[in-house]
């Protein structure tokens, strides 16, 4: 290390010291033995070697090279080239301490064309040697079976999640998945995020494939009011499907457990008004519940019901035995709190396209001043508490049903004037994640039971339709070079994981 970098370094840690007379800290040692702690990738936005390893085109390889998709106009056509550089990927990781990590298959890489077509063995190989060197270095495999990429050819012969055909497709790969890796892989999630997926897929239509209707986007077709609910249903028998295969035909014999991931903004009313209190608790409804009450408790929210008639699917005697095989736990990314103005019994003069369903208004300000410290990504602002009211809304929705927080990170804005030294001194980072650990802690000690943590992201990577704009990681990525460089949060980490009080300080 040179000496203006160790200078640098030293500053960091002092500042820190600093900032942890103001704060209380915890260890490693107040969390359960068992206890997963890990960071979190995706395929899409990691792997790159978009055409290499016999792979076929995804729903994502296809929109980002749209021109004017993507904020930076990039794509994910080589991203952290993790599909290479892996086994130093995994270096870092055990450099780290982690004992998990979670990724995703990509579905094309392992069913290219169809599945009347064959497997890709350079697929299985790729995601094989990933698994093995990880164990190899103590590092247990969390997997997701899908994070928003699926093949193209889905979308192309039959309208991919608003088909119900996608379901035997999407039971084909994972089975493809439990077979091939399931010996090894103990820790599998069925969807990754689907309440967002969706959304954005089919009610602003900003995500594949690029569905909407006026005024909820513009899109050349589709249709909002309907769309999303189709689709969602659809996810839901898929989840359901693939829950069966795996519980009847591979648990007892592999041992693992299965569930879902689920994004989880927490909402609090904008006023002290009854009509804002009752829109926050129904966009609540719109967001979680949306999928797990069907998965869970049987059928979806009553309070979607109230408001979408028959826009939202009932469930058939047929969809209900999908649903009858049960997860084992809930998966929960959590970053931010917003609040919440109804526009259902008042009157608003705007009104939020992403949840207008729910006829709400979210917003992170209430007078001008923000709900937490905001962060480079819009929505996305500091405030802990709402990961503690979070885990139990569903603690008591889901009857204390385990939990993994499947991620939590904090996003750093690049601009021209924003140098890689900035971005390793991300001591914001290392506040955000202290607080919402220490959270995580708190929830625990009261009874939650929640078995992992995982920061995302590992290192920076493709941030959807954010391009290379934001930075999650905790290793900086040169996307040039290649380079990847620990921040301070990185450390941080691996200090707390060496069972230093979680407020970082030197030796
Ligand atoms: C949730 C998503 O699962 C992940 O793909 C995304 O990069 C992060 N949040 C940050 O926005």
């Amino acid at each position: 290390m040179g000496i203006k970098k160790k200078t640098f370094m030293a500053a960091a840690f002092y500042l820190l010291c600093f900032l942890s007379l103001l704060v209380e800290g915890f260890d490693r040692s107040e969390f359960p033995d068992s206890f997963l702690f890990g960071t979190a990738t995706s395929s899409y936005q990691i792997e790159g070697a978009y055409l290499q390893g016999n792979k076929g085109l995804s729903n994502w390889d296809v929109l980002s090279h749209i021109p004017g998709k993507i904020d930076d106009s990039s794509n994910g056509d080589i991203a952290d080239d993790h599909y290479h550089l892996y086994m130093d990927d995994i270096e870092l990781m055990h450099s780290l301490g982690i004992n998990s990590y979670r990724f995703s298959i990509s579905w094309s890489r392992i069913l290219p064309r169809d599945r009347f077509q064959g497997v890709n063995q350079d697929g299985i190989q790729f995601y094989n040697n990933l698994i093995n060197a990880l164990l190899l270095k103590g590092i247990e495999p969390f997997v997701t079976l899908n994070h928003n990429d699926i093949p193209q050819y889905l979308e192309d012969k039959y309208g991919a999640w608003l088909n119900p055909e996608i379901q035997k497709d999407f039971g084909y790969f994972a089975e493809v998945c439990f077979r091939e890796f399931g010996d090894r892989v103990k820790y599998w999630a069925t969807f990754n995020e689907p309440n967002i997926m969706v959304k954005k897929g089919y009610l602003t239509g900003t995500y594949p494939p690029l569905r909407c209707s006026a005024p909820f986007g513009e899109c050349l077709s589709g249709n909002s009011s309907v769309e999303p609910y189709v689709a969602a249903h659809n996810v839901i028998l898929s989840h359901g499907i693939v829950v069966e295969i795996y519980k009847k035909k591979y648990q007892a014999k592999q041992g693992g457990i299965i569930g879902i991931v689920m994004s989880t903004t927490w909402y609090e009313p904008l006023t002290n008004l009854t009509n804002d209190w009752v829109a926050t608790k129904r966009l609540l409804a719109f967001d979680v519940p949306w999928f797990l009450d069907p998965i869970i408790l049987g059928d979806y929210p009553s309070e979607m019901r109230q408001i979408l008639g028959s826009n939202l699917p009932t469930f058939s005697s047929e969809d209900k035995k999908k649903l009858r095989y049960k997860i084992d736990f809930i998966g929960v990314n959590h970053y931010t709190t917003l609040y919440v103005r109804d526009c259902l019994y008042s009157l608003c003069e705007v009104m939020d396209f992403f949840n207008e369903n729910a006829f709400t208004y979210t917003t992170g300000e209430r007078n001008g001043i923000p709900i937490g410290t905001p962060t480079a990504m819009d929505t996305f602002y500091v405030v802990p508490r709402g990961l503690e009211m979070m885990v139990n809304y569903i603690k008591e929705r889901y009857n204390n049903m385990p939990m993994f927080l499947t991620e939590n990170g904090y996003a750093q804005g690049v601009s021209n004037y924003t140098t890689v030294k900035d971005f390793v001194n991300d001591m914001d980072r290392v506040d955000y994640l202290n607080q919402y650990l220490g959270m995580l802690l708190k929830t625990i000690r009261n009874g939650a039971d929640v078995r992992g943590y995982f920061i995302w992201s590992m290192m920076d990577n493709f941030e959807w339709l954010y391009g290379y704009t934001l930075r999650f990681g905790l290793y900086h990525v040169d996307f040039t070079t290649q380079a990847r460089t620990p921040k301070l949060s990185a450390m941080w980490y691996k200090k707390f994981l060496q069972g230093s009080d979680s407020l970082l300080k030197e030796d």
